[in-house]
């Protein structure tokens, strides 16, 4: 029986991996192995906690010894690597926890998976979820694909894209099977309501001002995650080993108008007057090092593993909006604490 580890998988990307394998293969045992940091939340999974091919283990991917402890009681033959520091903002703010997360916790997973696999390479895996932020910044248009060289601009990017030197390393080094995605920004629910589509949700609803960063002029390539997990799982299961896939659905949008996209969707649902949130945006000092644009070609995982995007962005952003709308219980409860004091800070509104 296939028991396979996914890390973060109390995150936004990995509640959803999890929910759709533990669904779809019934006969593997998923195992959840997730620290529990403010990202993550163990009421992201409440659906699926109780079926019987779900488990749930705390544990920092920084400690070898728990993660190779987990590996052998489980005997697994597949990781899927979700857990990181994923905010851009707070990479910034602390960059060292990022390079801990993001590069020491990949390179524990990575010599563990090593030791733990070392007779039987053959049938396992290591799958490293990743950003397009590791490409840089488009500046003069294009795309980037899988050969786009590296070039990442933020401590957050610097964090992934060493976690994915590592990761190609040990493949080249090792053998360690590997297959690395780089993804283009998600949204839909479970998303912390720090990155921009939930913040400015909650903060319609809740009449707050709408911070942009400079002119709200940079470029953001959207896709569902509920996409982004059917991804995962095929290239998981058909994937080429060694090989890197870009994921994305070719939907690019400059950040003031999707705000002004949420903010309609947004008070139509909460039957305000249409457009009547437009006066909380607020332009502010732009982030710091903010790259301009990002935009995925994911024509090789087309081509090749035959995935596409199953949403068009406007359902998915209704859809999210909803979501958020009938779920204030969540966003409360993730709020709570030390959201305040982060947003605060943050922000200074
Ligand atoms: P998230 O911040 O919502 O979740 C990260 C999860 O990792 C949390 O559950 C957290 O508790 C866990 N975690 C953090 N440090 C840990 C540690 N030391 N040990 C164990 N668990 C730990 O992140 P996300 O948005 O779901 O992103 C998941 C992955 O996908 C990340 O690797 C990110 O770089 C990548 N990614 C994200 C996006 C996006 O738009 N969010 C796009 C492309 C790729
Ligand atoms: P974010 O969701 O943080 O994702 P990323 O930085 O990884 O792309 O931000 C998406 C875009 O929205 C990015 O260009 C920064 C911008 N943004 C704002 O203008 N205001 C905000 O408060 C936030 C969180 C983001």
């Amino acid at each position: 029986m296939k028991c396979i580890l996914v890390t973060g998988g109390a995150g936004f990307i990995g509640s959803h991996v999890v929910r759709l394998l533990v669904t779809k293969y019934p006969d593997a045992t998923i195992v959840n192995m997730d620290n529990l940091t403010y990202a993550g939340n163990l009421e992201n999974l409440r659906d699926v906690a109780s079926q019987p091919n779900y488990r749930f283990v705390k544990a920092d991917i920084c400690d070898y010894t728990q993660v190779k402890k987990i590996l052998t009681d489980f005997a697994i033959t597949g990781i899927i690597h979700l857990a990181a520091e994923s905010h851009v903002d707070r990479s910034i703010t602390d960059p060292f926890i990022f390079a801990r997360t993001n590069v020491i916790g990949t390179l524990t997973l990575l010599q563990a998976a090593k030791e733990h696999w070392k007779n039987d390479m053959d049938s396992s895996l290591f799958y490293h979820v990743s950003t397009d932020e590791v490409y840089g910044s488009l500046e003069n248009g294009g795309f980037f694909v899988e050969t786009t060289p590296y070039d990442p601009k933020s401590p957050y990017s610097a964090s992934k894209a060493a976690s994915d030197h590592f990761v190609r390393a040990f493949h080249n080094t090792y053998k360690l099977p590997v297959i690395i995605s780089n993804c283009s920004n998600n949204y839909g629910p479970y998303q912390f309501p720090e990155k921009l589509i939930p913040l400015f949700i909650n903060n319609i609803r809740h009449n707050r001002p709408l911070p942009v960063y400079g002119k709200g002029e940079n470029v953001r390539d959207w896709l569902f995650v509920e996409d982004h997990a059917r991804a995962i799982d095929v290239i998981f299961h058909h994937g080429r080993i060694g090989d890197t896939y870009n994921i994305g659905g070719f939907n690019e949008w400059k950040n003031i108008d999707l705000i002004r996209l949420i903010i309609k969707v947004t008070d139509r649902l909460l039957e305000r007057p249409e457009g009547v949130s437009e006066k909380l945006i607020t332009f502010i000092t732009d982030r710091a090092g903010h790259d301009l644009r990002y935009a995925i070609d994911s024509t090789k995982l087309k081509t090749e593993l035959g995935w596409t995007p199953s949403l068009q962005f406007e359902e998915g952003l209704e859809k999210t909006v909803k979501w958020y709308l009938s779920n204030q219980a969540w966003l409360d409860n993730v709020t709570s604490g030390d959201y305040q004091k982060y947003y605060e800070e943050m922000y200074k509104l």
